[in-house]
């Protein structure tokens, strides 16, 4: 059983948030603990002999979710005074039948990877979630993980939650190619594969997020990118990992570059802003969207790096400059793939055509994210084109409005962004969805704003 949750938990966002009007970013930030690497932390440290501390953990609800799954499975997960979460794992083997559901909420991440972990539990456990989660794709899972020999029933043959899984011990050892680059998925099969009979070989079409694989491996397990395996073979995405469990570890959760995205598009386009973000990670499949900022003509500094357990981490600095459109497209998408709520407001305040291209995935997010950025941006005076992969984005001056999340944090968060640029009251409902990886948004954009 888990112990209560810390004292300094940030208040329930509201319902609603309001803006009152641009004002400049001024200051230092570090951005909450990222949440794949939360998820991962967790995940690891509950499969590894022995004790684990996790500092910064990510405080959104997501990762609540993977947490208190845990506690179910029988991990023993406590508070420090400090802060810090300590996780006393023994191994796979001592994983427990859950005595009910497991209720992963509004979180992918969670119903993915837990997947992976109980397709090897020899015993019953059945994942759900809220109503968007229900409706999420979990064939790409489920196919392979029935492949290793877990039995996983589900709603419509299978392909959506609620999952009924009872795991196979041991899994067989399988070669697979994902349709779709998903990060979720490759740390689904990685998490099966360290309990399967031999090596697994797991092949993406385009490199997703690799925090996984830079995890294990600095922790002990033989996984090794394909890239480096096969150095002259070209698209040669994925990993393969030999079966074992982690060592036991000490991690500071780098600060979320999916979350500091908002800060850094919010001082692009709020002119006379400078800011700088420290300790955030600079894993270079998630800083993606830096990447097109800078194209766009934005004025980032990136600062030094250091590791933490596999993971670059390290400082931003952003000043507002104006921005003009781009083409985001092909391998890029899975690494902006979170960002592209914000990279479409900064868009909307560019000058000139952006599209994005290659994106269907957006549509099976936390919402179908291309419907709602072409109904928000609509709202905002931006003529926006969806696409079935995408949006086509014709910048200029965007006007205030009442804006919707549709469930959706980054939607949200992306929303107050583009409002708060605007020197007008607005504001954004549905707001409590941040809650889901940043509930201390609006505080933190609060303590950045410097109103004349
Ligand atoms: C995540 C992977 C991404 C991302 C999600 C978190 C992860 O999804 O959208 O928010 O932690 O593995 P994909 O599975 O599409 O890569």
């Amino acid at each position: 059983m888990s112990s209560p949750a810390p004292a300094l938990v940030p208040a329930a966002p509201p319902s609603e948030l309001r803006l009152g009007g641009a004002a400049p970013l001024r200051g230092t930030i570090h951005p909450p603990g990222d949440k794949s690497i939360s998820h991962r932390s967790l995940l690891f440290a509950a499969i590894a002999d022995g004790r684990s501390r996790i500092e910064h953990l990510g405080p959104g609800d997501d990762v609540a979710c993977t947490r208190a799954a845990l506690g179910q499975l029988g991990v023993r997960i406590t508070d420090g005074r400090d802060g810090s979460v300590s996780v006393t794992g023994r191994g796979f083997e001592a994983l427990r039948e859950p005595a009910g559901i497991v209720d992963c909420g509004n979180s992918g991440t969670s119903t993915r990877l837990l997947a992976g972990l109980l397709a090897g539990a020899p015993f019953l456990s059945v994942l759900t979630g809220d109503e968007s989660l229900v409706t999420r794709p979990m064939r790409r899972v489920v196919d392979p993980l029935r492949a290793m020999g877990a039995t996983i029933d589900g709603r419509a043959d299978a392909t959506l939650a609620p999952l009924v899984i009872r795991g196979a011990r041991p899994l067989y050892a399988l070669d697979h190619t994902l349709e779709v680059a998903s990060a979720q998925v490759k740390g689904a099969l990685v998490l099966a594969a360290l309990q399967a009979d031999g090596p697994v070989t797991i092949t993406e079409p385009a490199p997703s997020r690799d925090h996984t694989e830079r995890m294990l491996r600095a922790l002990g397990v033989d996984i090794v990118p394909l890239a480096e395996l096969y150095p002259t073979r070209a698209n040669a995405h994925g990993v393969r990992v030999e079966p074992g469990a982690p060592e036991p570890f000490e991690i500071v959760v780098p600060g979320d570059p999916s979350s500091a995205a908002f800060f850094v598009v919010a001082a692009c386009i709020t002119p006379g802003s400078e800011i700088v973000i420290t300790g955030v990670s600079l894993n270079p499949t998630r800083i993606g969207f830096l990447h097109v900022l800078q194209r766009m003509g934005a004025d980032i500094e990136i600062g030094a790096e250091r590791l933490v357990v596999g993971e670059p981490v390290g400082s931003l600095t952003v000043r507002s400059a104006p921005l003009h459109a781009t083409v985001i497209e092909g391998d890029e998408i899975p690494n902006v793939i979170d960002e592209i709520p914000v990279l479409a407001v900064a868009a909307a305040f560019a000058e000139g055509v952006t599209e994005i291209r290659d994106a269907a995935e957006l549509r099976v997010k936390e919402s179908n994210r291309i419907g709602a950025l072409e109904q928000e941006l609509t709202q905002l005076g931006v003529a926006v084109e969806a696409k079935a992969d995408g949006l086509v984005i014709r910048g200029g001056a965007p006007r205030a409005a009442t804006l919707k999340s549709h469930g959706d944090h980054r939607i949200a968060m992306a929303a107050a962004v583009a409002l708060h640029a605007l020197d007008a009251e607005s504001s954004v409902r549905g707001w409590a969805a941040v809650a889901s990886s940043y509930p201390g948004f609006a505080a933190d954009l609060d303590a950045l704003t410097a109103r004349p």
